[in-house]
């Protein structure tokens, strides 16, 4: 079942990424196929949500290789999604996306949206086929922004629809090194990524370590979720993806279900990742 990643440079747009991004698309290309086929006689319809979408393939800095990003893993599986929205804030990217879907998978029911997903989501959700007794439509949603700069308010507009999400926490370096400007600054980037503002009270209460608010953060998160009818799970069913060359936590990648079945593909995902990583070592 497992994907392969690779894919050819067309020369076309291609966004340079870190090498931990490998494990990223393999934990992400595992979660799609799961899902995707596990869930096809249970729905009507399945639909792919790309908030943060990119060109469609990245190439590992320093090498020549290119991999399949989000899209391309989502359009490829063996079991393709009914309908896939794609967002992208970058035109020449989101160009470049267009041509590659068009290329490789011409038969793929893919709507394109340019802009902010966040100043884009009435459009995004216009893209959701109308669900109904008759048409039982799931959404898998990803949100895989550069940092911790979610809006939790445009997931919870998505959230009035059946959707599962995997979100991508980019708070690992973030959240340290901007720890002093977060917390007693006037900066509002975590009050919107969590919906609320009464996490600084919690944190002032909370005694726990500065070296731990990233993972104080990822509770939140969790709770912010919960707070939307999303299962809370233990913190340890998020995976930590470290730096390939100095082992440092770069972000959590979580799923957000509010059933039970999601979670086990999500177990099988957790397992397998920790035997590639097992593998590595
Ligand atoms: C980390 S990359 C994600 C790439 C893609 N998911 C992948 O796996 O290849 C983040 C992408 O989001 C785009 N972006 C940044 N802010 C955005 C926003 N508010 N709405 C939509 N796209 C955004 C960036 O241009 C970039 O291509």
């Amino acid at each position: 079942m497992q994907q392969n990643l690779c894919v050819e440079d067309d020369g076309l747009p291609c966004p340079e990424v870190g090498s931990h991004a490998e494990t990223k698309y393999r934990l992400l290309a595992l979660y799609d196929e799961l899902f995707s086929t596990g869930m096809k006689n249970k729905w009507d319809q399945r639909v792919y949500i790309d908030l943060y979408a990119g060109a469609g393939i990245a190439r590992i800095k320093g090498t020549k290789k290119t991999l399949k990003g989000s899209p391309l893993l989502a359009l490829t599986v063996a079991d393709p999604f009914d309908k896939y929205i794609f967002c992208e804030d970058s035109a020449e990217l989101l160009h470049a996306l267009k041509a590659r879907v068009a290329r490789l998978s011409p038969q793929a029911a893919a709507a394109y949206i340019h802009g902010s997903c966040d100043l884009r989501i009435e459009e995004i959700c216009a893209e959701i086929p109308k669900p109904s007794p008759q048409n039982k439509v799931l959404n898998l949603c990803l949100v895989d922004p550069f940092d911790f700069g979610i809006k939790f308010e445009t997931l919870q507009r998505l959230s009035t629809f059946y959707v599962d999400f995997v979100v991508l926490l980019a708070i690992g370096m973030d959240a340290n090194r901007n720890y002093d400007h977060y917390v007693d600054g006037n900066s509002s980037k975590i009050d919107e990524a969590l919906g609320n503002t009464d996490w600084r009270e919690r944190w002032q209460v909370s005694g726990v370590k500065k070296s731990d608010f990233r993972r104080f953060l990822a509770t939140e998160f969790a709770r912010s979720m919960e707070s939307l009818g999303y299962i809370q799970r233990p913190l340890d069913i998020m995976k930590l993806v470290r730096s390939t060359e100095k082992n440092l936590p770069l972000y959590y990648l979580a799923l957000f279900s509010r059933h039970t079945t999601a979670f086990k593909f999500w177990d099988e995902v957790l397992k397998y990742g920790d035997n590639q990583m097992r593998l590595f070592i």
